[in-house]
């Protein structure tokens, strides 16, 4: 009885449609989303502004966009509990990114290690937008006056700035925010390469072996799992320096539920191969489900843009109370309604 006059905290993320969605992506952060959607206020949102510091193809940026809605949709999101929008649907968020641009210091998007990363990557265009990204993204979470952010590992800064940003604005202007928390897995928060397990799994690897797509074939799947790399000790046991071994078991563990001391025990005398085929086959019995919805969802483009406009319209209509609050405190004239 007493949860019922609990009042819901609010739960917010994003991902950026720069490609097909990972298994990394999915075991960090949609999982969650998907499994939050019953017990808190969800909204979600489809990170497009976010993709443009690194220079699109138009066409392939159009298709990219509906392929990741149609995915996270397929992982299990139902729009009707947990909006699903796409960002640049809802001019607040460059409205807010530009003021709290005018909040966030140099010397704090400099340390941002992301920023240092894609930086050297590309190195041709280090633009204004990749430097001030995280402030766009602190804008994201605080518009909706979010309690929690289910993510990877690897945002974890990135949140740690916008409690800062928020905190700050605060102070200045009384309780405009509301302090947001990283919500990070316990297991899969952060997915290594299947080929080089010191780095993180990423949509951008070179070896397109190190990445399982959501979109991969079964087949595939099971060819990226056995050929991973792994060391030569030969015995599947969770240990310092056995990078490629501990990220088989992290992943395997994220999927099937089992302890590593439980996988331990179930490899004990078999080879690295009867396990990279377990691991692959775990995966496949995730995500092969979710490929065939996502595959039905493509062709229904009706549909897509049903459940797009609505979220769209449900989050422009939730920030506008933010952004508003926040306009006048900084002392703007609002425009009259
Ligand atoms: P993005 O699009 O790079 O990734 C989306 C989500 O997937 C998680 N993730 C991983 N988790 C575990 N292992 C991995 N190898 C892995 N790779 C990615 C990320 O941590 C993330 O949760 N800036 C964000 C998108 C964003 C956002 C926001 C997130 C924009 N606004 C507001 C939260 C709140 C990004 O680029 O994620």
């Amino acid at each position: 009885m007493e949860n019922e006059t609990v009042k819901k905290q609010v739960v917010f993320s994003a991902i950026q449609p720069s490609g097909t969605i990972t298994l990394g992506n999915y075991l960090g952060a949609i999982r969650n989303w998907v499994r939050m959607q019953d017990d808190y206020h969800c909204l979600y949102a489809l990170a497009d502004l976010h993709t443009i510091t690194v220079r699109q193809d138009p066409a392939v940026m159009r298709q990219n966009i509906l392929n990741a809605y149609a995915s996270v949709m397929a992982c299990g999101i139902d729009v009707d509990k947990a909006p699903f929008f796409i960002q640049s649907h809802n001019p607040n968020h460059s409205q807010i990114a530009w003021i709290l641009d005018c909040y966030t210091q140099f010397g704090e998007l400099s340390r941002m290690t992301q920023f240092k990363d894609k930086s050297l990557r590309h190195a041709d265009n280090i633009n204004a937008g990749l430097f001030t990204y995280p402030a766009l993204m602190a804008g994201d979470i605080l518009l909706y006056q979010a309690d929690k952010v289910p993510v990877g590992a690897d945002q974890k800064q990135h949140i740690e700035l916008t409690r800062d940003i928020a905190m700050r604005f605060n102070q200045l202007y009384g309780n405009v925010f509301r302090i947001p928390e990283g919500f990070i897995p316990k297991d899969g928060a952060r997915v290594m390469s299947l080929q080089n397990p010191t780095a993180k799994m990423s949509k951008s690897d070179e070896n397109i072996n190190g990445c399982v797509l959501l979109t991969d074939p079964d087949t595939v799947i099971l060819k990226k799992f056995r050929r991973a790399v792994t060391d030569s000790e030969m015995k599947v046991r969770y240990a310092p320096g056995k990078d490629g071994i501990n990220n088989l078991m992290s992943i395997y563990s994220a999927v099937t539920g089992l302890s590593f001391e439980q996988i331990e025990r179930d490899f004990d005398g078999k080879g690295y191969g009867d396990f990279k085929t377990a691991v692959g086959e775990a995966v496949i019995a995730e995500l092969s489900p979710i490929r065939k919805r996502y595959e039905e969802l493509l062709k229904d483009r009706g549909y897509i843009e049903e459940c797009y406009s609505k979220s769209d319209a449900f989050a422009y209509r939730l920030s506008s109370r933010t952004i508003d609050k926040a306009m006048k405190k900084i002392g703007f004239i609002l425009p009259k309604k």
